[in-house]
């Protein structure tokens, strides 16, 4: 038995409540692949932070008596070699994908290599009769989207992405609400996410910064944000307008030097981060920069970078639901806020705002604690909030126990899940395919699309699945 008790997994997730077991993903992917004497085989691509910590270190830590490790690849041979031995795993490794994938025999591909390449991977794993597990996004074009699509319908293997924020506790009580039908028809979503000025800065470090690597924050983090918004409105997004630009990183700023480590600004720059300090960064990145190339902690006022810090989108429903959603980077807290509007009332939620905290915690040490993928719960006596409020009527708050570690708790529900409990009954549909994978990076790439043509898009002009008025 996996050292986490089933009945843990009911109480922490919330979705032990009555209902049919519903054909999802994870559960039919599930059935094909495993017996009970039977140890899972996994593959792995992409041995960065995610890979080798997150699908890595930690499935070994927690769920080692089920599953095992038959091979890992990456590009950098430096960097997979440190996966190894940081994972524990005494399974080969490779630089060459398709070696592994021949050579190991997977029950199931696990892919967490720059966001660009996924579909390289999840294609060719398909196609070589494994199924596949993979972060987030899913891809980062139409044109790669529409090759994954054509695989999974070809080879009939099935597809996860790892959507862990909807397992967060504070979404799934939202989830609840909506499904209750807390306040009438729901017909239109104010959303609002606020990156900090050491999260948000971060993603302008790497290759995040470079719109042909993650498809701009449109895509690589408001996936997460609009998988979110079809998730709790049930429904596919039809059409995108937006806005967006790059006023404040890269090309922006006064001054540049070319990395964090030995830069002649060191002294003047708010931003300045030394990576020497932290021991993983520097065994997982810098030791192997000979190799690729690949700098962690690369200026943020590169004149190459070419996403938008700034991004506001519009988005009509099939359902007629219309949503404002904006993402901002260099925001002096971190958080988001959500407002449901209904015929009968209001639905309020947020998470992170600084002034109401019990427990003050530094910005600093709030990235480090979100980012935190340790097995260790958080036992704070902390919770996050949502109020209902009814029309002519008196307002309602919900007190939601927070989980700060891992994407608010998600990330370990997801794993579990996967994992652990697969045939559980799902009623509020957390587990996440290939079409929810799809529909949520369409909003990005259509509101991409939209800044650089200033223009409306419709969704339908950039994928052959049909946008459902009730997500299917
Ligand atoms: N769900 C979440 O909350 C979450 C959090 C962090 C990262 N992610 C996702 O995980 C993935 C990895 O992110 P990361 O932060 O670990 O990045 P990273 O840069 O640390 O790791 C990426 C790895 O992929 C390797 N790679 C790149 N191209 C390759 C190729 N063609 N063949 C083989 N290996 C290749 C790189 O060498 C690197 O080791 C991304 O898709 C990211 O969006 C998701």
């Amino acid at each position: 038995m996996s050292n986490i008790k089933r009945r843990d997994f009911l109480g922490k997730s919330g979705v032990a409540v009555a209902g049919s077991v519903l054909i999802n993903p994870i559960t039919s992917m599930a059935s094909k692949t495993t017996s009970q004497a039977e140890k899972k085989k996994l593959a792995l691509v992409g041995t960065g932070i995610r890979g080798s910590s997150f699908w890595g270190k930690r499935i070994v830590q927690q769920y080692g008596d089920i599953t095992e490790f038959v091979g890992l690849c990456d590009n950098n041979p430096g960097r997979v070699e440190f996966a190894k031995g940081y994972m524990g795993v005494d399974c080969p490794t490779y630089t060459d994908f398709e070696k592994m994938m021949i050579e190991t025999k997977p029950d199931m591909l696990i892919v967490t290599t720059v966001d660009a390449t996924h579909h390289e991977f999840i294609v060719k794993g398909l196609r070589m009769g494994v199924d596949v597990l993979t972060e987030k996004p899913l891809t980062t074009d139409e044109h790669k989207c529409a090759e994954i699509i054509k695989a999974e319908q070809e080879t009939g293997k099935k597809l996860i992405v790892g959507f862990n924020y909807r397992y967060g506790t504070q979404p799934t009580a939202l989830k609840k609400l909506l499904v209750n039908n807390e306040v009438g028809k729901i017909t239109s979503v104010d959303f609002n996410w606020y990156l900090n000025v050491y999260h948000g800065a971060s993603y302008f470090r790497r290759w995040h910064g470079l719109r042909d690597k993650g498809g701009t924050l449109l895509v690589h983090k408001a996936t997460h944000h609009f998988d979110l918004l079809n998730w709790l409105i049930d429904s596919d997004p039809v059409e995108v307008f937006a806005f967006g630009n790059l006023e404040h990183y890269g090309k922006n700023h006064k001054f540049r030097g070319q990395k964090c480590r030995g830069c002649e600004f060191k002294e003047k720059c708010k931003f300045y981060w030394d990576i020497t300090r932290d021991k993983m960064m520097m065994d997982l990145y810098v030791a192997n920069e000979e190799h690729d190339g690949y700098i962690r902690d690369n200026c943020l006022w590169r004149e190459e970078i070419d996403i938008f810090d700034k991004m506001s989108v519009q988005i009509k429903y099939a359902n007629d639901v219309q949503v404002s959603y904006s993402l901002t980077t260099y925001s002096p807290y971190e958080g988001w806020r959500i407002a449901f509007n209904g015929f009968n009332g209001r639905i309020d939620s947020w998470e992170g705002i600084p002034w109401r905290k019990e427990e003050k915690l530094t910005q600093a040490e709030l990235h480090t604690k979100e980012m935190d993928q340790s097995v260790e719960e958080d036992h704070s006596p902390n919770y996050e909030e949502a109020v209902t409020m009814k029309n002519f009527g008196d307002y309602k708050k919900i007190e939601i126990r927070a989980s700060k570690g891992g994407h608010g708790g998600g990330d370990q529900l997801l794993q579990d899940r996967i994992f652990v409990n697969p045939d559980l009954p799902d009623p509020y549909k957390h587990a996440a395919g290939s079409r929810d994978g799809v529909m949520s990076i369409m909003i990005g790439i259509a509101a991409r699309k939209s800044i650089d043509e200033n223009r409306l898009v419709r969704i339908e002009e950039l994928t052959s699945l049909k946008p459902s008025v009730k997500r299917l």
